[in-house]
């Protein structure tokens, strides 16, 4: 057993978060659509808890994500860490905020610099703490390296001359060299192969328990989020459709959107749950640009009837702390669709 983190006051906490991008939309069309990637956003992540974040490939997650580290502006509502709002904080304020917020990128090869040695790019990271004797400040990169699986061996290497696997563990090394009180982790495992992924995942699991830093993790797979989230959002087209334990989301699920990637995810493991081909999910999500009226999902789901285009769906509560946005509740009835464990 670990040690339990009290796991009440928020340290983040967002409200009606929205996000437009205004790209151009191309020579002739005139007026610029903005894109709604993320359209109305609340939650909250307490100390030491894992939040989820799932939902298919364009659906607003790393939005969300830059967002909350206001590496993207918020076009509309609220972001505050640990009591401060931070919506609109100077760029001086985020800068100190780094100590306490870090993101770990997708991609492992872009984000470490070539031409720096690690015991560069982990020191520079750990100089954020305060200036440190040159032999301690080496100490503590040391100490990071053992802690995510390397070894001082690694010193003096080049991002190079590392494996995918090796350098996601020196980006996860770097984002907790500040000790942070919440990271982001968008995607963290998903350009890795499938035999380093789990490795990486029971990685990240582990330090978190240890260090109790609370975080959020985007995935589009629903069966790594299981694996290591407390609770889950949905995402749909910029919105969250389904919010819940992750115990009751894979229990007693209710949108049909959850259910049909539920039905897509066979496992628990992440050495298994890799995506199978949809079964239930026809075609692409629309274009944010231009999204469906009410119920975003309507055009995709089994179950939409002329309601649900009439007006955008008000949250449901059907459990503690388990919401969701579908009006349908003659079929919404928390019928899993796939066998569970
Ligand atoms: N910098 C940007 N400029 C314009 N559109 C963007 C930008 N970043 C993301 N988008 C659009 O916003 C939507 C959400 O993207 P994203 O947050 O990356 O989703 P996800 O991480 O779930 O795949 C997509 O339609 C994407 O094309
Ligand atoms: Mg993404």
């Amino acid at each position: 057993m670990t040690t339990p983190v009290l796991k009440t006051t928020p340290v983040l906490e967002v409200e009606n978060l929205q996000k437009l991008y205004y790209s151009s939309g191309g020579l002739f069309s005139g007026k610029r659509k903005p894109v709604k990637a993320v359209d109305g956003v609340s939650f909250s992540i307490a100390r030491g808890e894992v939040l989820g974040l799932v939902g298919e490939s364009g659906s607003g997650k790393s939005t969300v994500g830059r967002t909350l580290l206001r590496l993207h502006e918020p076009t509309a509502g609220t972001i505050r860490f640990d009591g401060e709002d931070i919506t609109h904080a100077s760029g001086q304020r985020m800068r100190d905020l780094r100590r306490e917020m870090q993101i770990i990128f997708q991609d492992p090869f872009s984000s470490l610099n070539p031409r720096s040695r690690i015991m560069e790019i982990v020191g520079e990271a750990v100089d954020l703490r305060g200036a440190l004797p040159k032999d301690e400040r080496e100490a503590s990169v040391i100490r990071l390296l053992e802690q995510v699986g390397l070894s001082r061996d690694h010193l003096h290497r080049f991002p190079h001359e590392f494996s995918g696997g090796q350098r996601q563990r020196l980006n996860i090394a770097r984002a907790l060299a500040v000790r942070p009180r919440f990271v982001v982790a968008d995607e963290p495992v998903a350009a890795l192969d499938v035999s380093i992924q789990a490795q990486v995942m029971n990685l990240l699991v582990d330090l978190q328990r240890d260090t109790g830093i609370a975080l959020l993790f985007i995935s589009h797979d629903l069966g790594l989020v299981e694996f290591i989230a407390d609770k889950v959002m949905v995402m749909y087209l910029g919105r969250i459709v389904e919010m819940a334990s992750a115990r009751d989301l894979y229990s007693r699920p209710f949108h049909p959107y959850t259910r049909a990637l539920l039905s897509t995810t066979p496992s628990v493991d992440p050495r298994e749950a890799r995506a199978r081909k949809r079964t239930l999910l026809q075609g692409e999500p629309p274009s944010p640009a231009n999204p469906p009226s009410g119920c975003t999902f309507r055009t995709r789901c089994p179950f939409a009837i002329a309601a649900c285009a009439a007006e955008r769906p008000a949250y449901r509560q059907v459990g503690e702390g388990h919401y969701h946005s579908c009006i349908r509740d003659d079929i919404s009835g928390g019928e899993p669709l796939r066998a569970v464990a």
